[in-house]
């Protein structure tokens, strides 16, 4: 540890170690005022034979330049590589994540059939862009440990060792994992195939938790994978039986042709099911109604409006899906991500960009209407009262558009970006700021007060019986007289207080940093109970008859009882969940940085 190598790469941890290898994290010195890290992989070459010993260093070179040539989201960039004393370095594109054995091995019950199926699509991606590779290149050594899971949900392939281009009908010696590798890779053919089977093995692996190295030899078939986990689907069981056949030729002909029988699943068994009977099935397992992948992490909160889910995505689109199965109806692009939320008025549907604008797009075609454009990122959460849009923007400023045209009818200044959802009543428009204040302003976009706190203002205001209540940056949940902007109480969490208060039956649930939701008397301040989950709570409680939902960093999202605090169910996605439960019809909507939007029955 703290070890220098070529002057370069300081030794900062271990993340992986193998029979002849090792993983470190590192930091590259390059860049010394950033921590810039990066993945080093160590060859150890202590082969007493010489020609051994060249063979390492043959196949750890041929690994840097297989890598060099490969340009895929999935597969880690190559930087550098050197060799020092009797071992070889690879310097690989870190990635912040876990590999899925460990996830596996960590993930308390059965994984969903939804994140596998997921899962096996996105490997099929990346093999299918390794198999059409110039040389082909098969990767001969697909297996839980060889993937990565990173922290945006995506999948990664790692250990290109013993990936190699393939020549058709080449011979060589046995190369891949016993348990995971086709009979037919023990003779020493490469295959595309191989690559069918193993990940058949994997996926079997993932869904069933047992570990094809401690099972005799290809005995999958013996080993029916709804026996282990009964809930998974017959037609995805076919699927992964058929990667699994002994013969390459009863197999799928292509990794290309899995990926299509795969994709087949994710609309037909995802869109055809139905809610549980009971809506939950004890504290830890609930079925999702539906999933909807989108391309990019969902950070903001959906919208739902006649049987219609509206959500953005930093994939730059704000999509439009059947709220009862998740079909897409339409998604409109804009020119950057979507942090901001949507709201629906009439038949409009609005929303901010990372573009700088704010979209109006009509709700039932999802084609646009107007745009508005602005200085900076519009990330704040539009609002529409009294014929007007309300907005913030990163250009310093609170906006008040004309809800037909567009036009803009008055902005408020401040001193720093407006993020925080605008609260409308009493004529006047409540907004947390960047520069630390929550600001009051008429209607004409007057100032009417100004309250200071120590830190930003992200959180967005709820208005309660003449009451504002908003959490800072400065670990404080704010309890402000509308009128006055004096606080009435105010209560310090232990982090910072970026999710926004909801309140209900004379009881205010704010999330905090500080990893717990806390309900609190709306009047006093006074704590009632405190939910701690296992990370930061920056998601946005929301309530549905007597329960508070929210989502956490820890990847779940809950359902807790609004009066005791008593966990009622949790549900795990791919990846933190920062955006915020919207509840329609008994159905909880969420999105994940997993990619996907979640219906859940509350
Ligand atoms: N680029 C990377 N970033 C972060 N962790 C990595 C990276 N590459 C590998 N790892 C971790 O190290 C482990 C071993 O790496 P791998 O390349 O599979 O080596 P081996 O040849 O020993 O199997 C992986 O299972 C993974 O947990
Ligand atoms: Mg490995």
């Amino acid at each position: 540890m703290g070890q220098v190598l070529q002057q370069r790469y300081q030794i900062m941890g271990v993340l992986g170690m193998g029979g002849m290898s090792a993983v470190y994290q590192a930091r590259d010195l390059r860049f010394p005022s950033v921590t810039k890290l990066c993945a080093v992989k160590e060859i150890i070459n202590l082969a007493p034979d010489p020609q051994l010993r060249a063979i390492a260093v043959q196949n750890f070179e041929r690994e840097a330049n297989i890598l060099a040539t490969l340009s895929h989201a999935a597969i880690p960039k190559v930087y550098d590589y050197f060799s020092e004393h009797d071992r070889s370095y690879l310097v690989l594109e870190y990635i912040d994540g876990q590999d899925l054995e460990a996830y596996l091995a960590e993930y308390p019950g059965l994984l969903s059939q939804e994140i596998v199926l997921e899962w096996g699509i996105q490997l099929c991606q990346v093999l299918v862009y390794l198999h059409d590779h110039n040389p082909p290149i098969v990767f001969r050594d697909v297996k839980p440990s060889n993937v990565m899971l990173d922290k945006h949900g995506q999948i990664r392939l790692v250990d290109f060792g013993i990936a190699k281009l393939f020549q058709s009908g080449q011979k060589g010696t046995m190369i891949g994992t016993e348990g995971y590798s086709p009979p037919e890779q023990y003779r020493g053919v490469a295959d595309p195939r191989g690559d069918v089977y193993a990940l058949g093995a994997t996926l079997h692996h993932l869904l069933t938790k047992q570990d094809p190295r401690a099972e005799p030899p290809f005995s999958f078939h013996e080993r029916p994978i709804k026996s282990a986990h009964p809930a998974v689907s017959d037609q995805f069981v076919q699927v992964i039986n058929r990667a699994l056949e002994y013969e390459p030729e009863k197999r799928w002909a292509s990794i290309t042709e899995m990926q299509t029988a795969l994709e087949g699943l994710r609309t037909t068994t995802i869109g055809a099911r139905t809610k549980p009977a009971t809506g939950r099935i004890g504290a830890s397992e609930i079925e999702p109604l539906w999933l909807f992948p989108c391309e990019d992490e969902v950070r903001s909160t959906p919208a739902v409006a006649e049987g219609v889910v509206y959500v953005g995505a930093y994939d730059n689109n704000l999509y439009a899906l059947d709220a009862q199965k998740g079909q897409f109806r339409w998604k409109y692009a804009t020119e950057g991500g979507l942090a901001s939320s949507p709201c629906v008025w009439q038949d409009r549907v609005f929303v901010g960009s990372e573009d700088h604008s704010l979209y109006c797009v009509n709700a039932q075609t999802g084609r646009i209407v107007w745009s508005c454009p602005t200085q900076g990122c519009v990330r704040s959460s539009p609002q529409v009262e009294y014929n007007h849009v309300f907005f913030g923007s990163d250009d310093h400023h609170l906006y008040a558009a004309n809800v037909q045209t567009g036009r803009v009818a008055w902005k408020a200044d401040t001193e720093a970006p407006v993020r925080s959802r605008p609260a409308i009543g009493d004529e006047s428009v409540y907004f947390g700021c960047e520069d630390g204040a929550i600001y009051a302003v008429d209607i004409r976009g007057v100032l009417r007060w100004r309250f200071a706190t120590k830190r930003a203002v992200t959180s967005s205001p709820a208005l309660y019986e003449g009451v504002l209540y908003i959490g800072s940056g400065d670990h404080t949940i704010y309890a402000l007289d509308v009128r006055s902007g004096w606080a009435v109480w105010r209560l310090r969490t232990g982090k910072p207080v970026i999710s926004s208060p909801a309140v209900a039956k004379n009881t205010v649930f704010v999330g905090s940093v500080d990893h717990s939701v806390y309900a609190l008397d709306a009047r006093t301040g006074r704590q009632v109970w405190k939910f701690t989950t296992d990370n930061q709570v920056t998601s946005s409680p929301a309530i549905f008859e007597d329960s508070v939902y929210f989502g956490s960093v820890d990847g779940n999202v809950y359902s807790v009882d609004a009066r005791t605090g008593a966990l009622r169910w949790r549900f795990r996605t791919g990846a933190p969940v920062t955006s915020s439960p919207a509840i329609a019809d008994g159905v909880v909507y969420i999105g994940s940085t997993d990619h996907h939007i979640y219906a859940l029955v509350a």
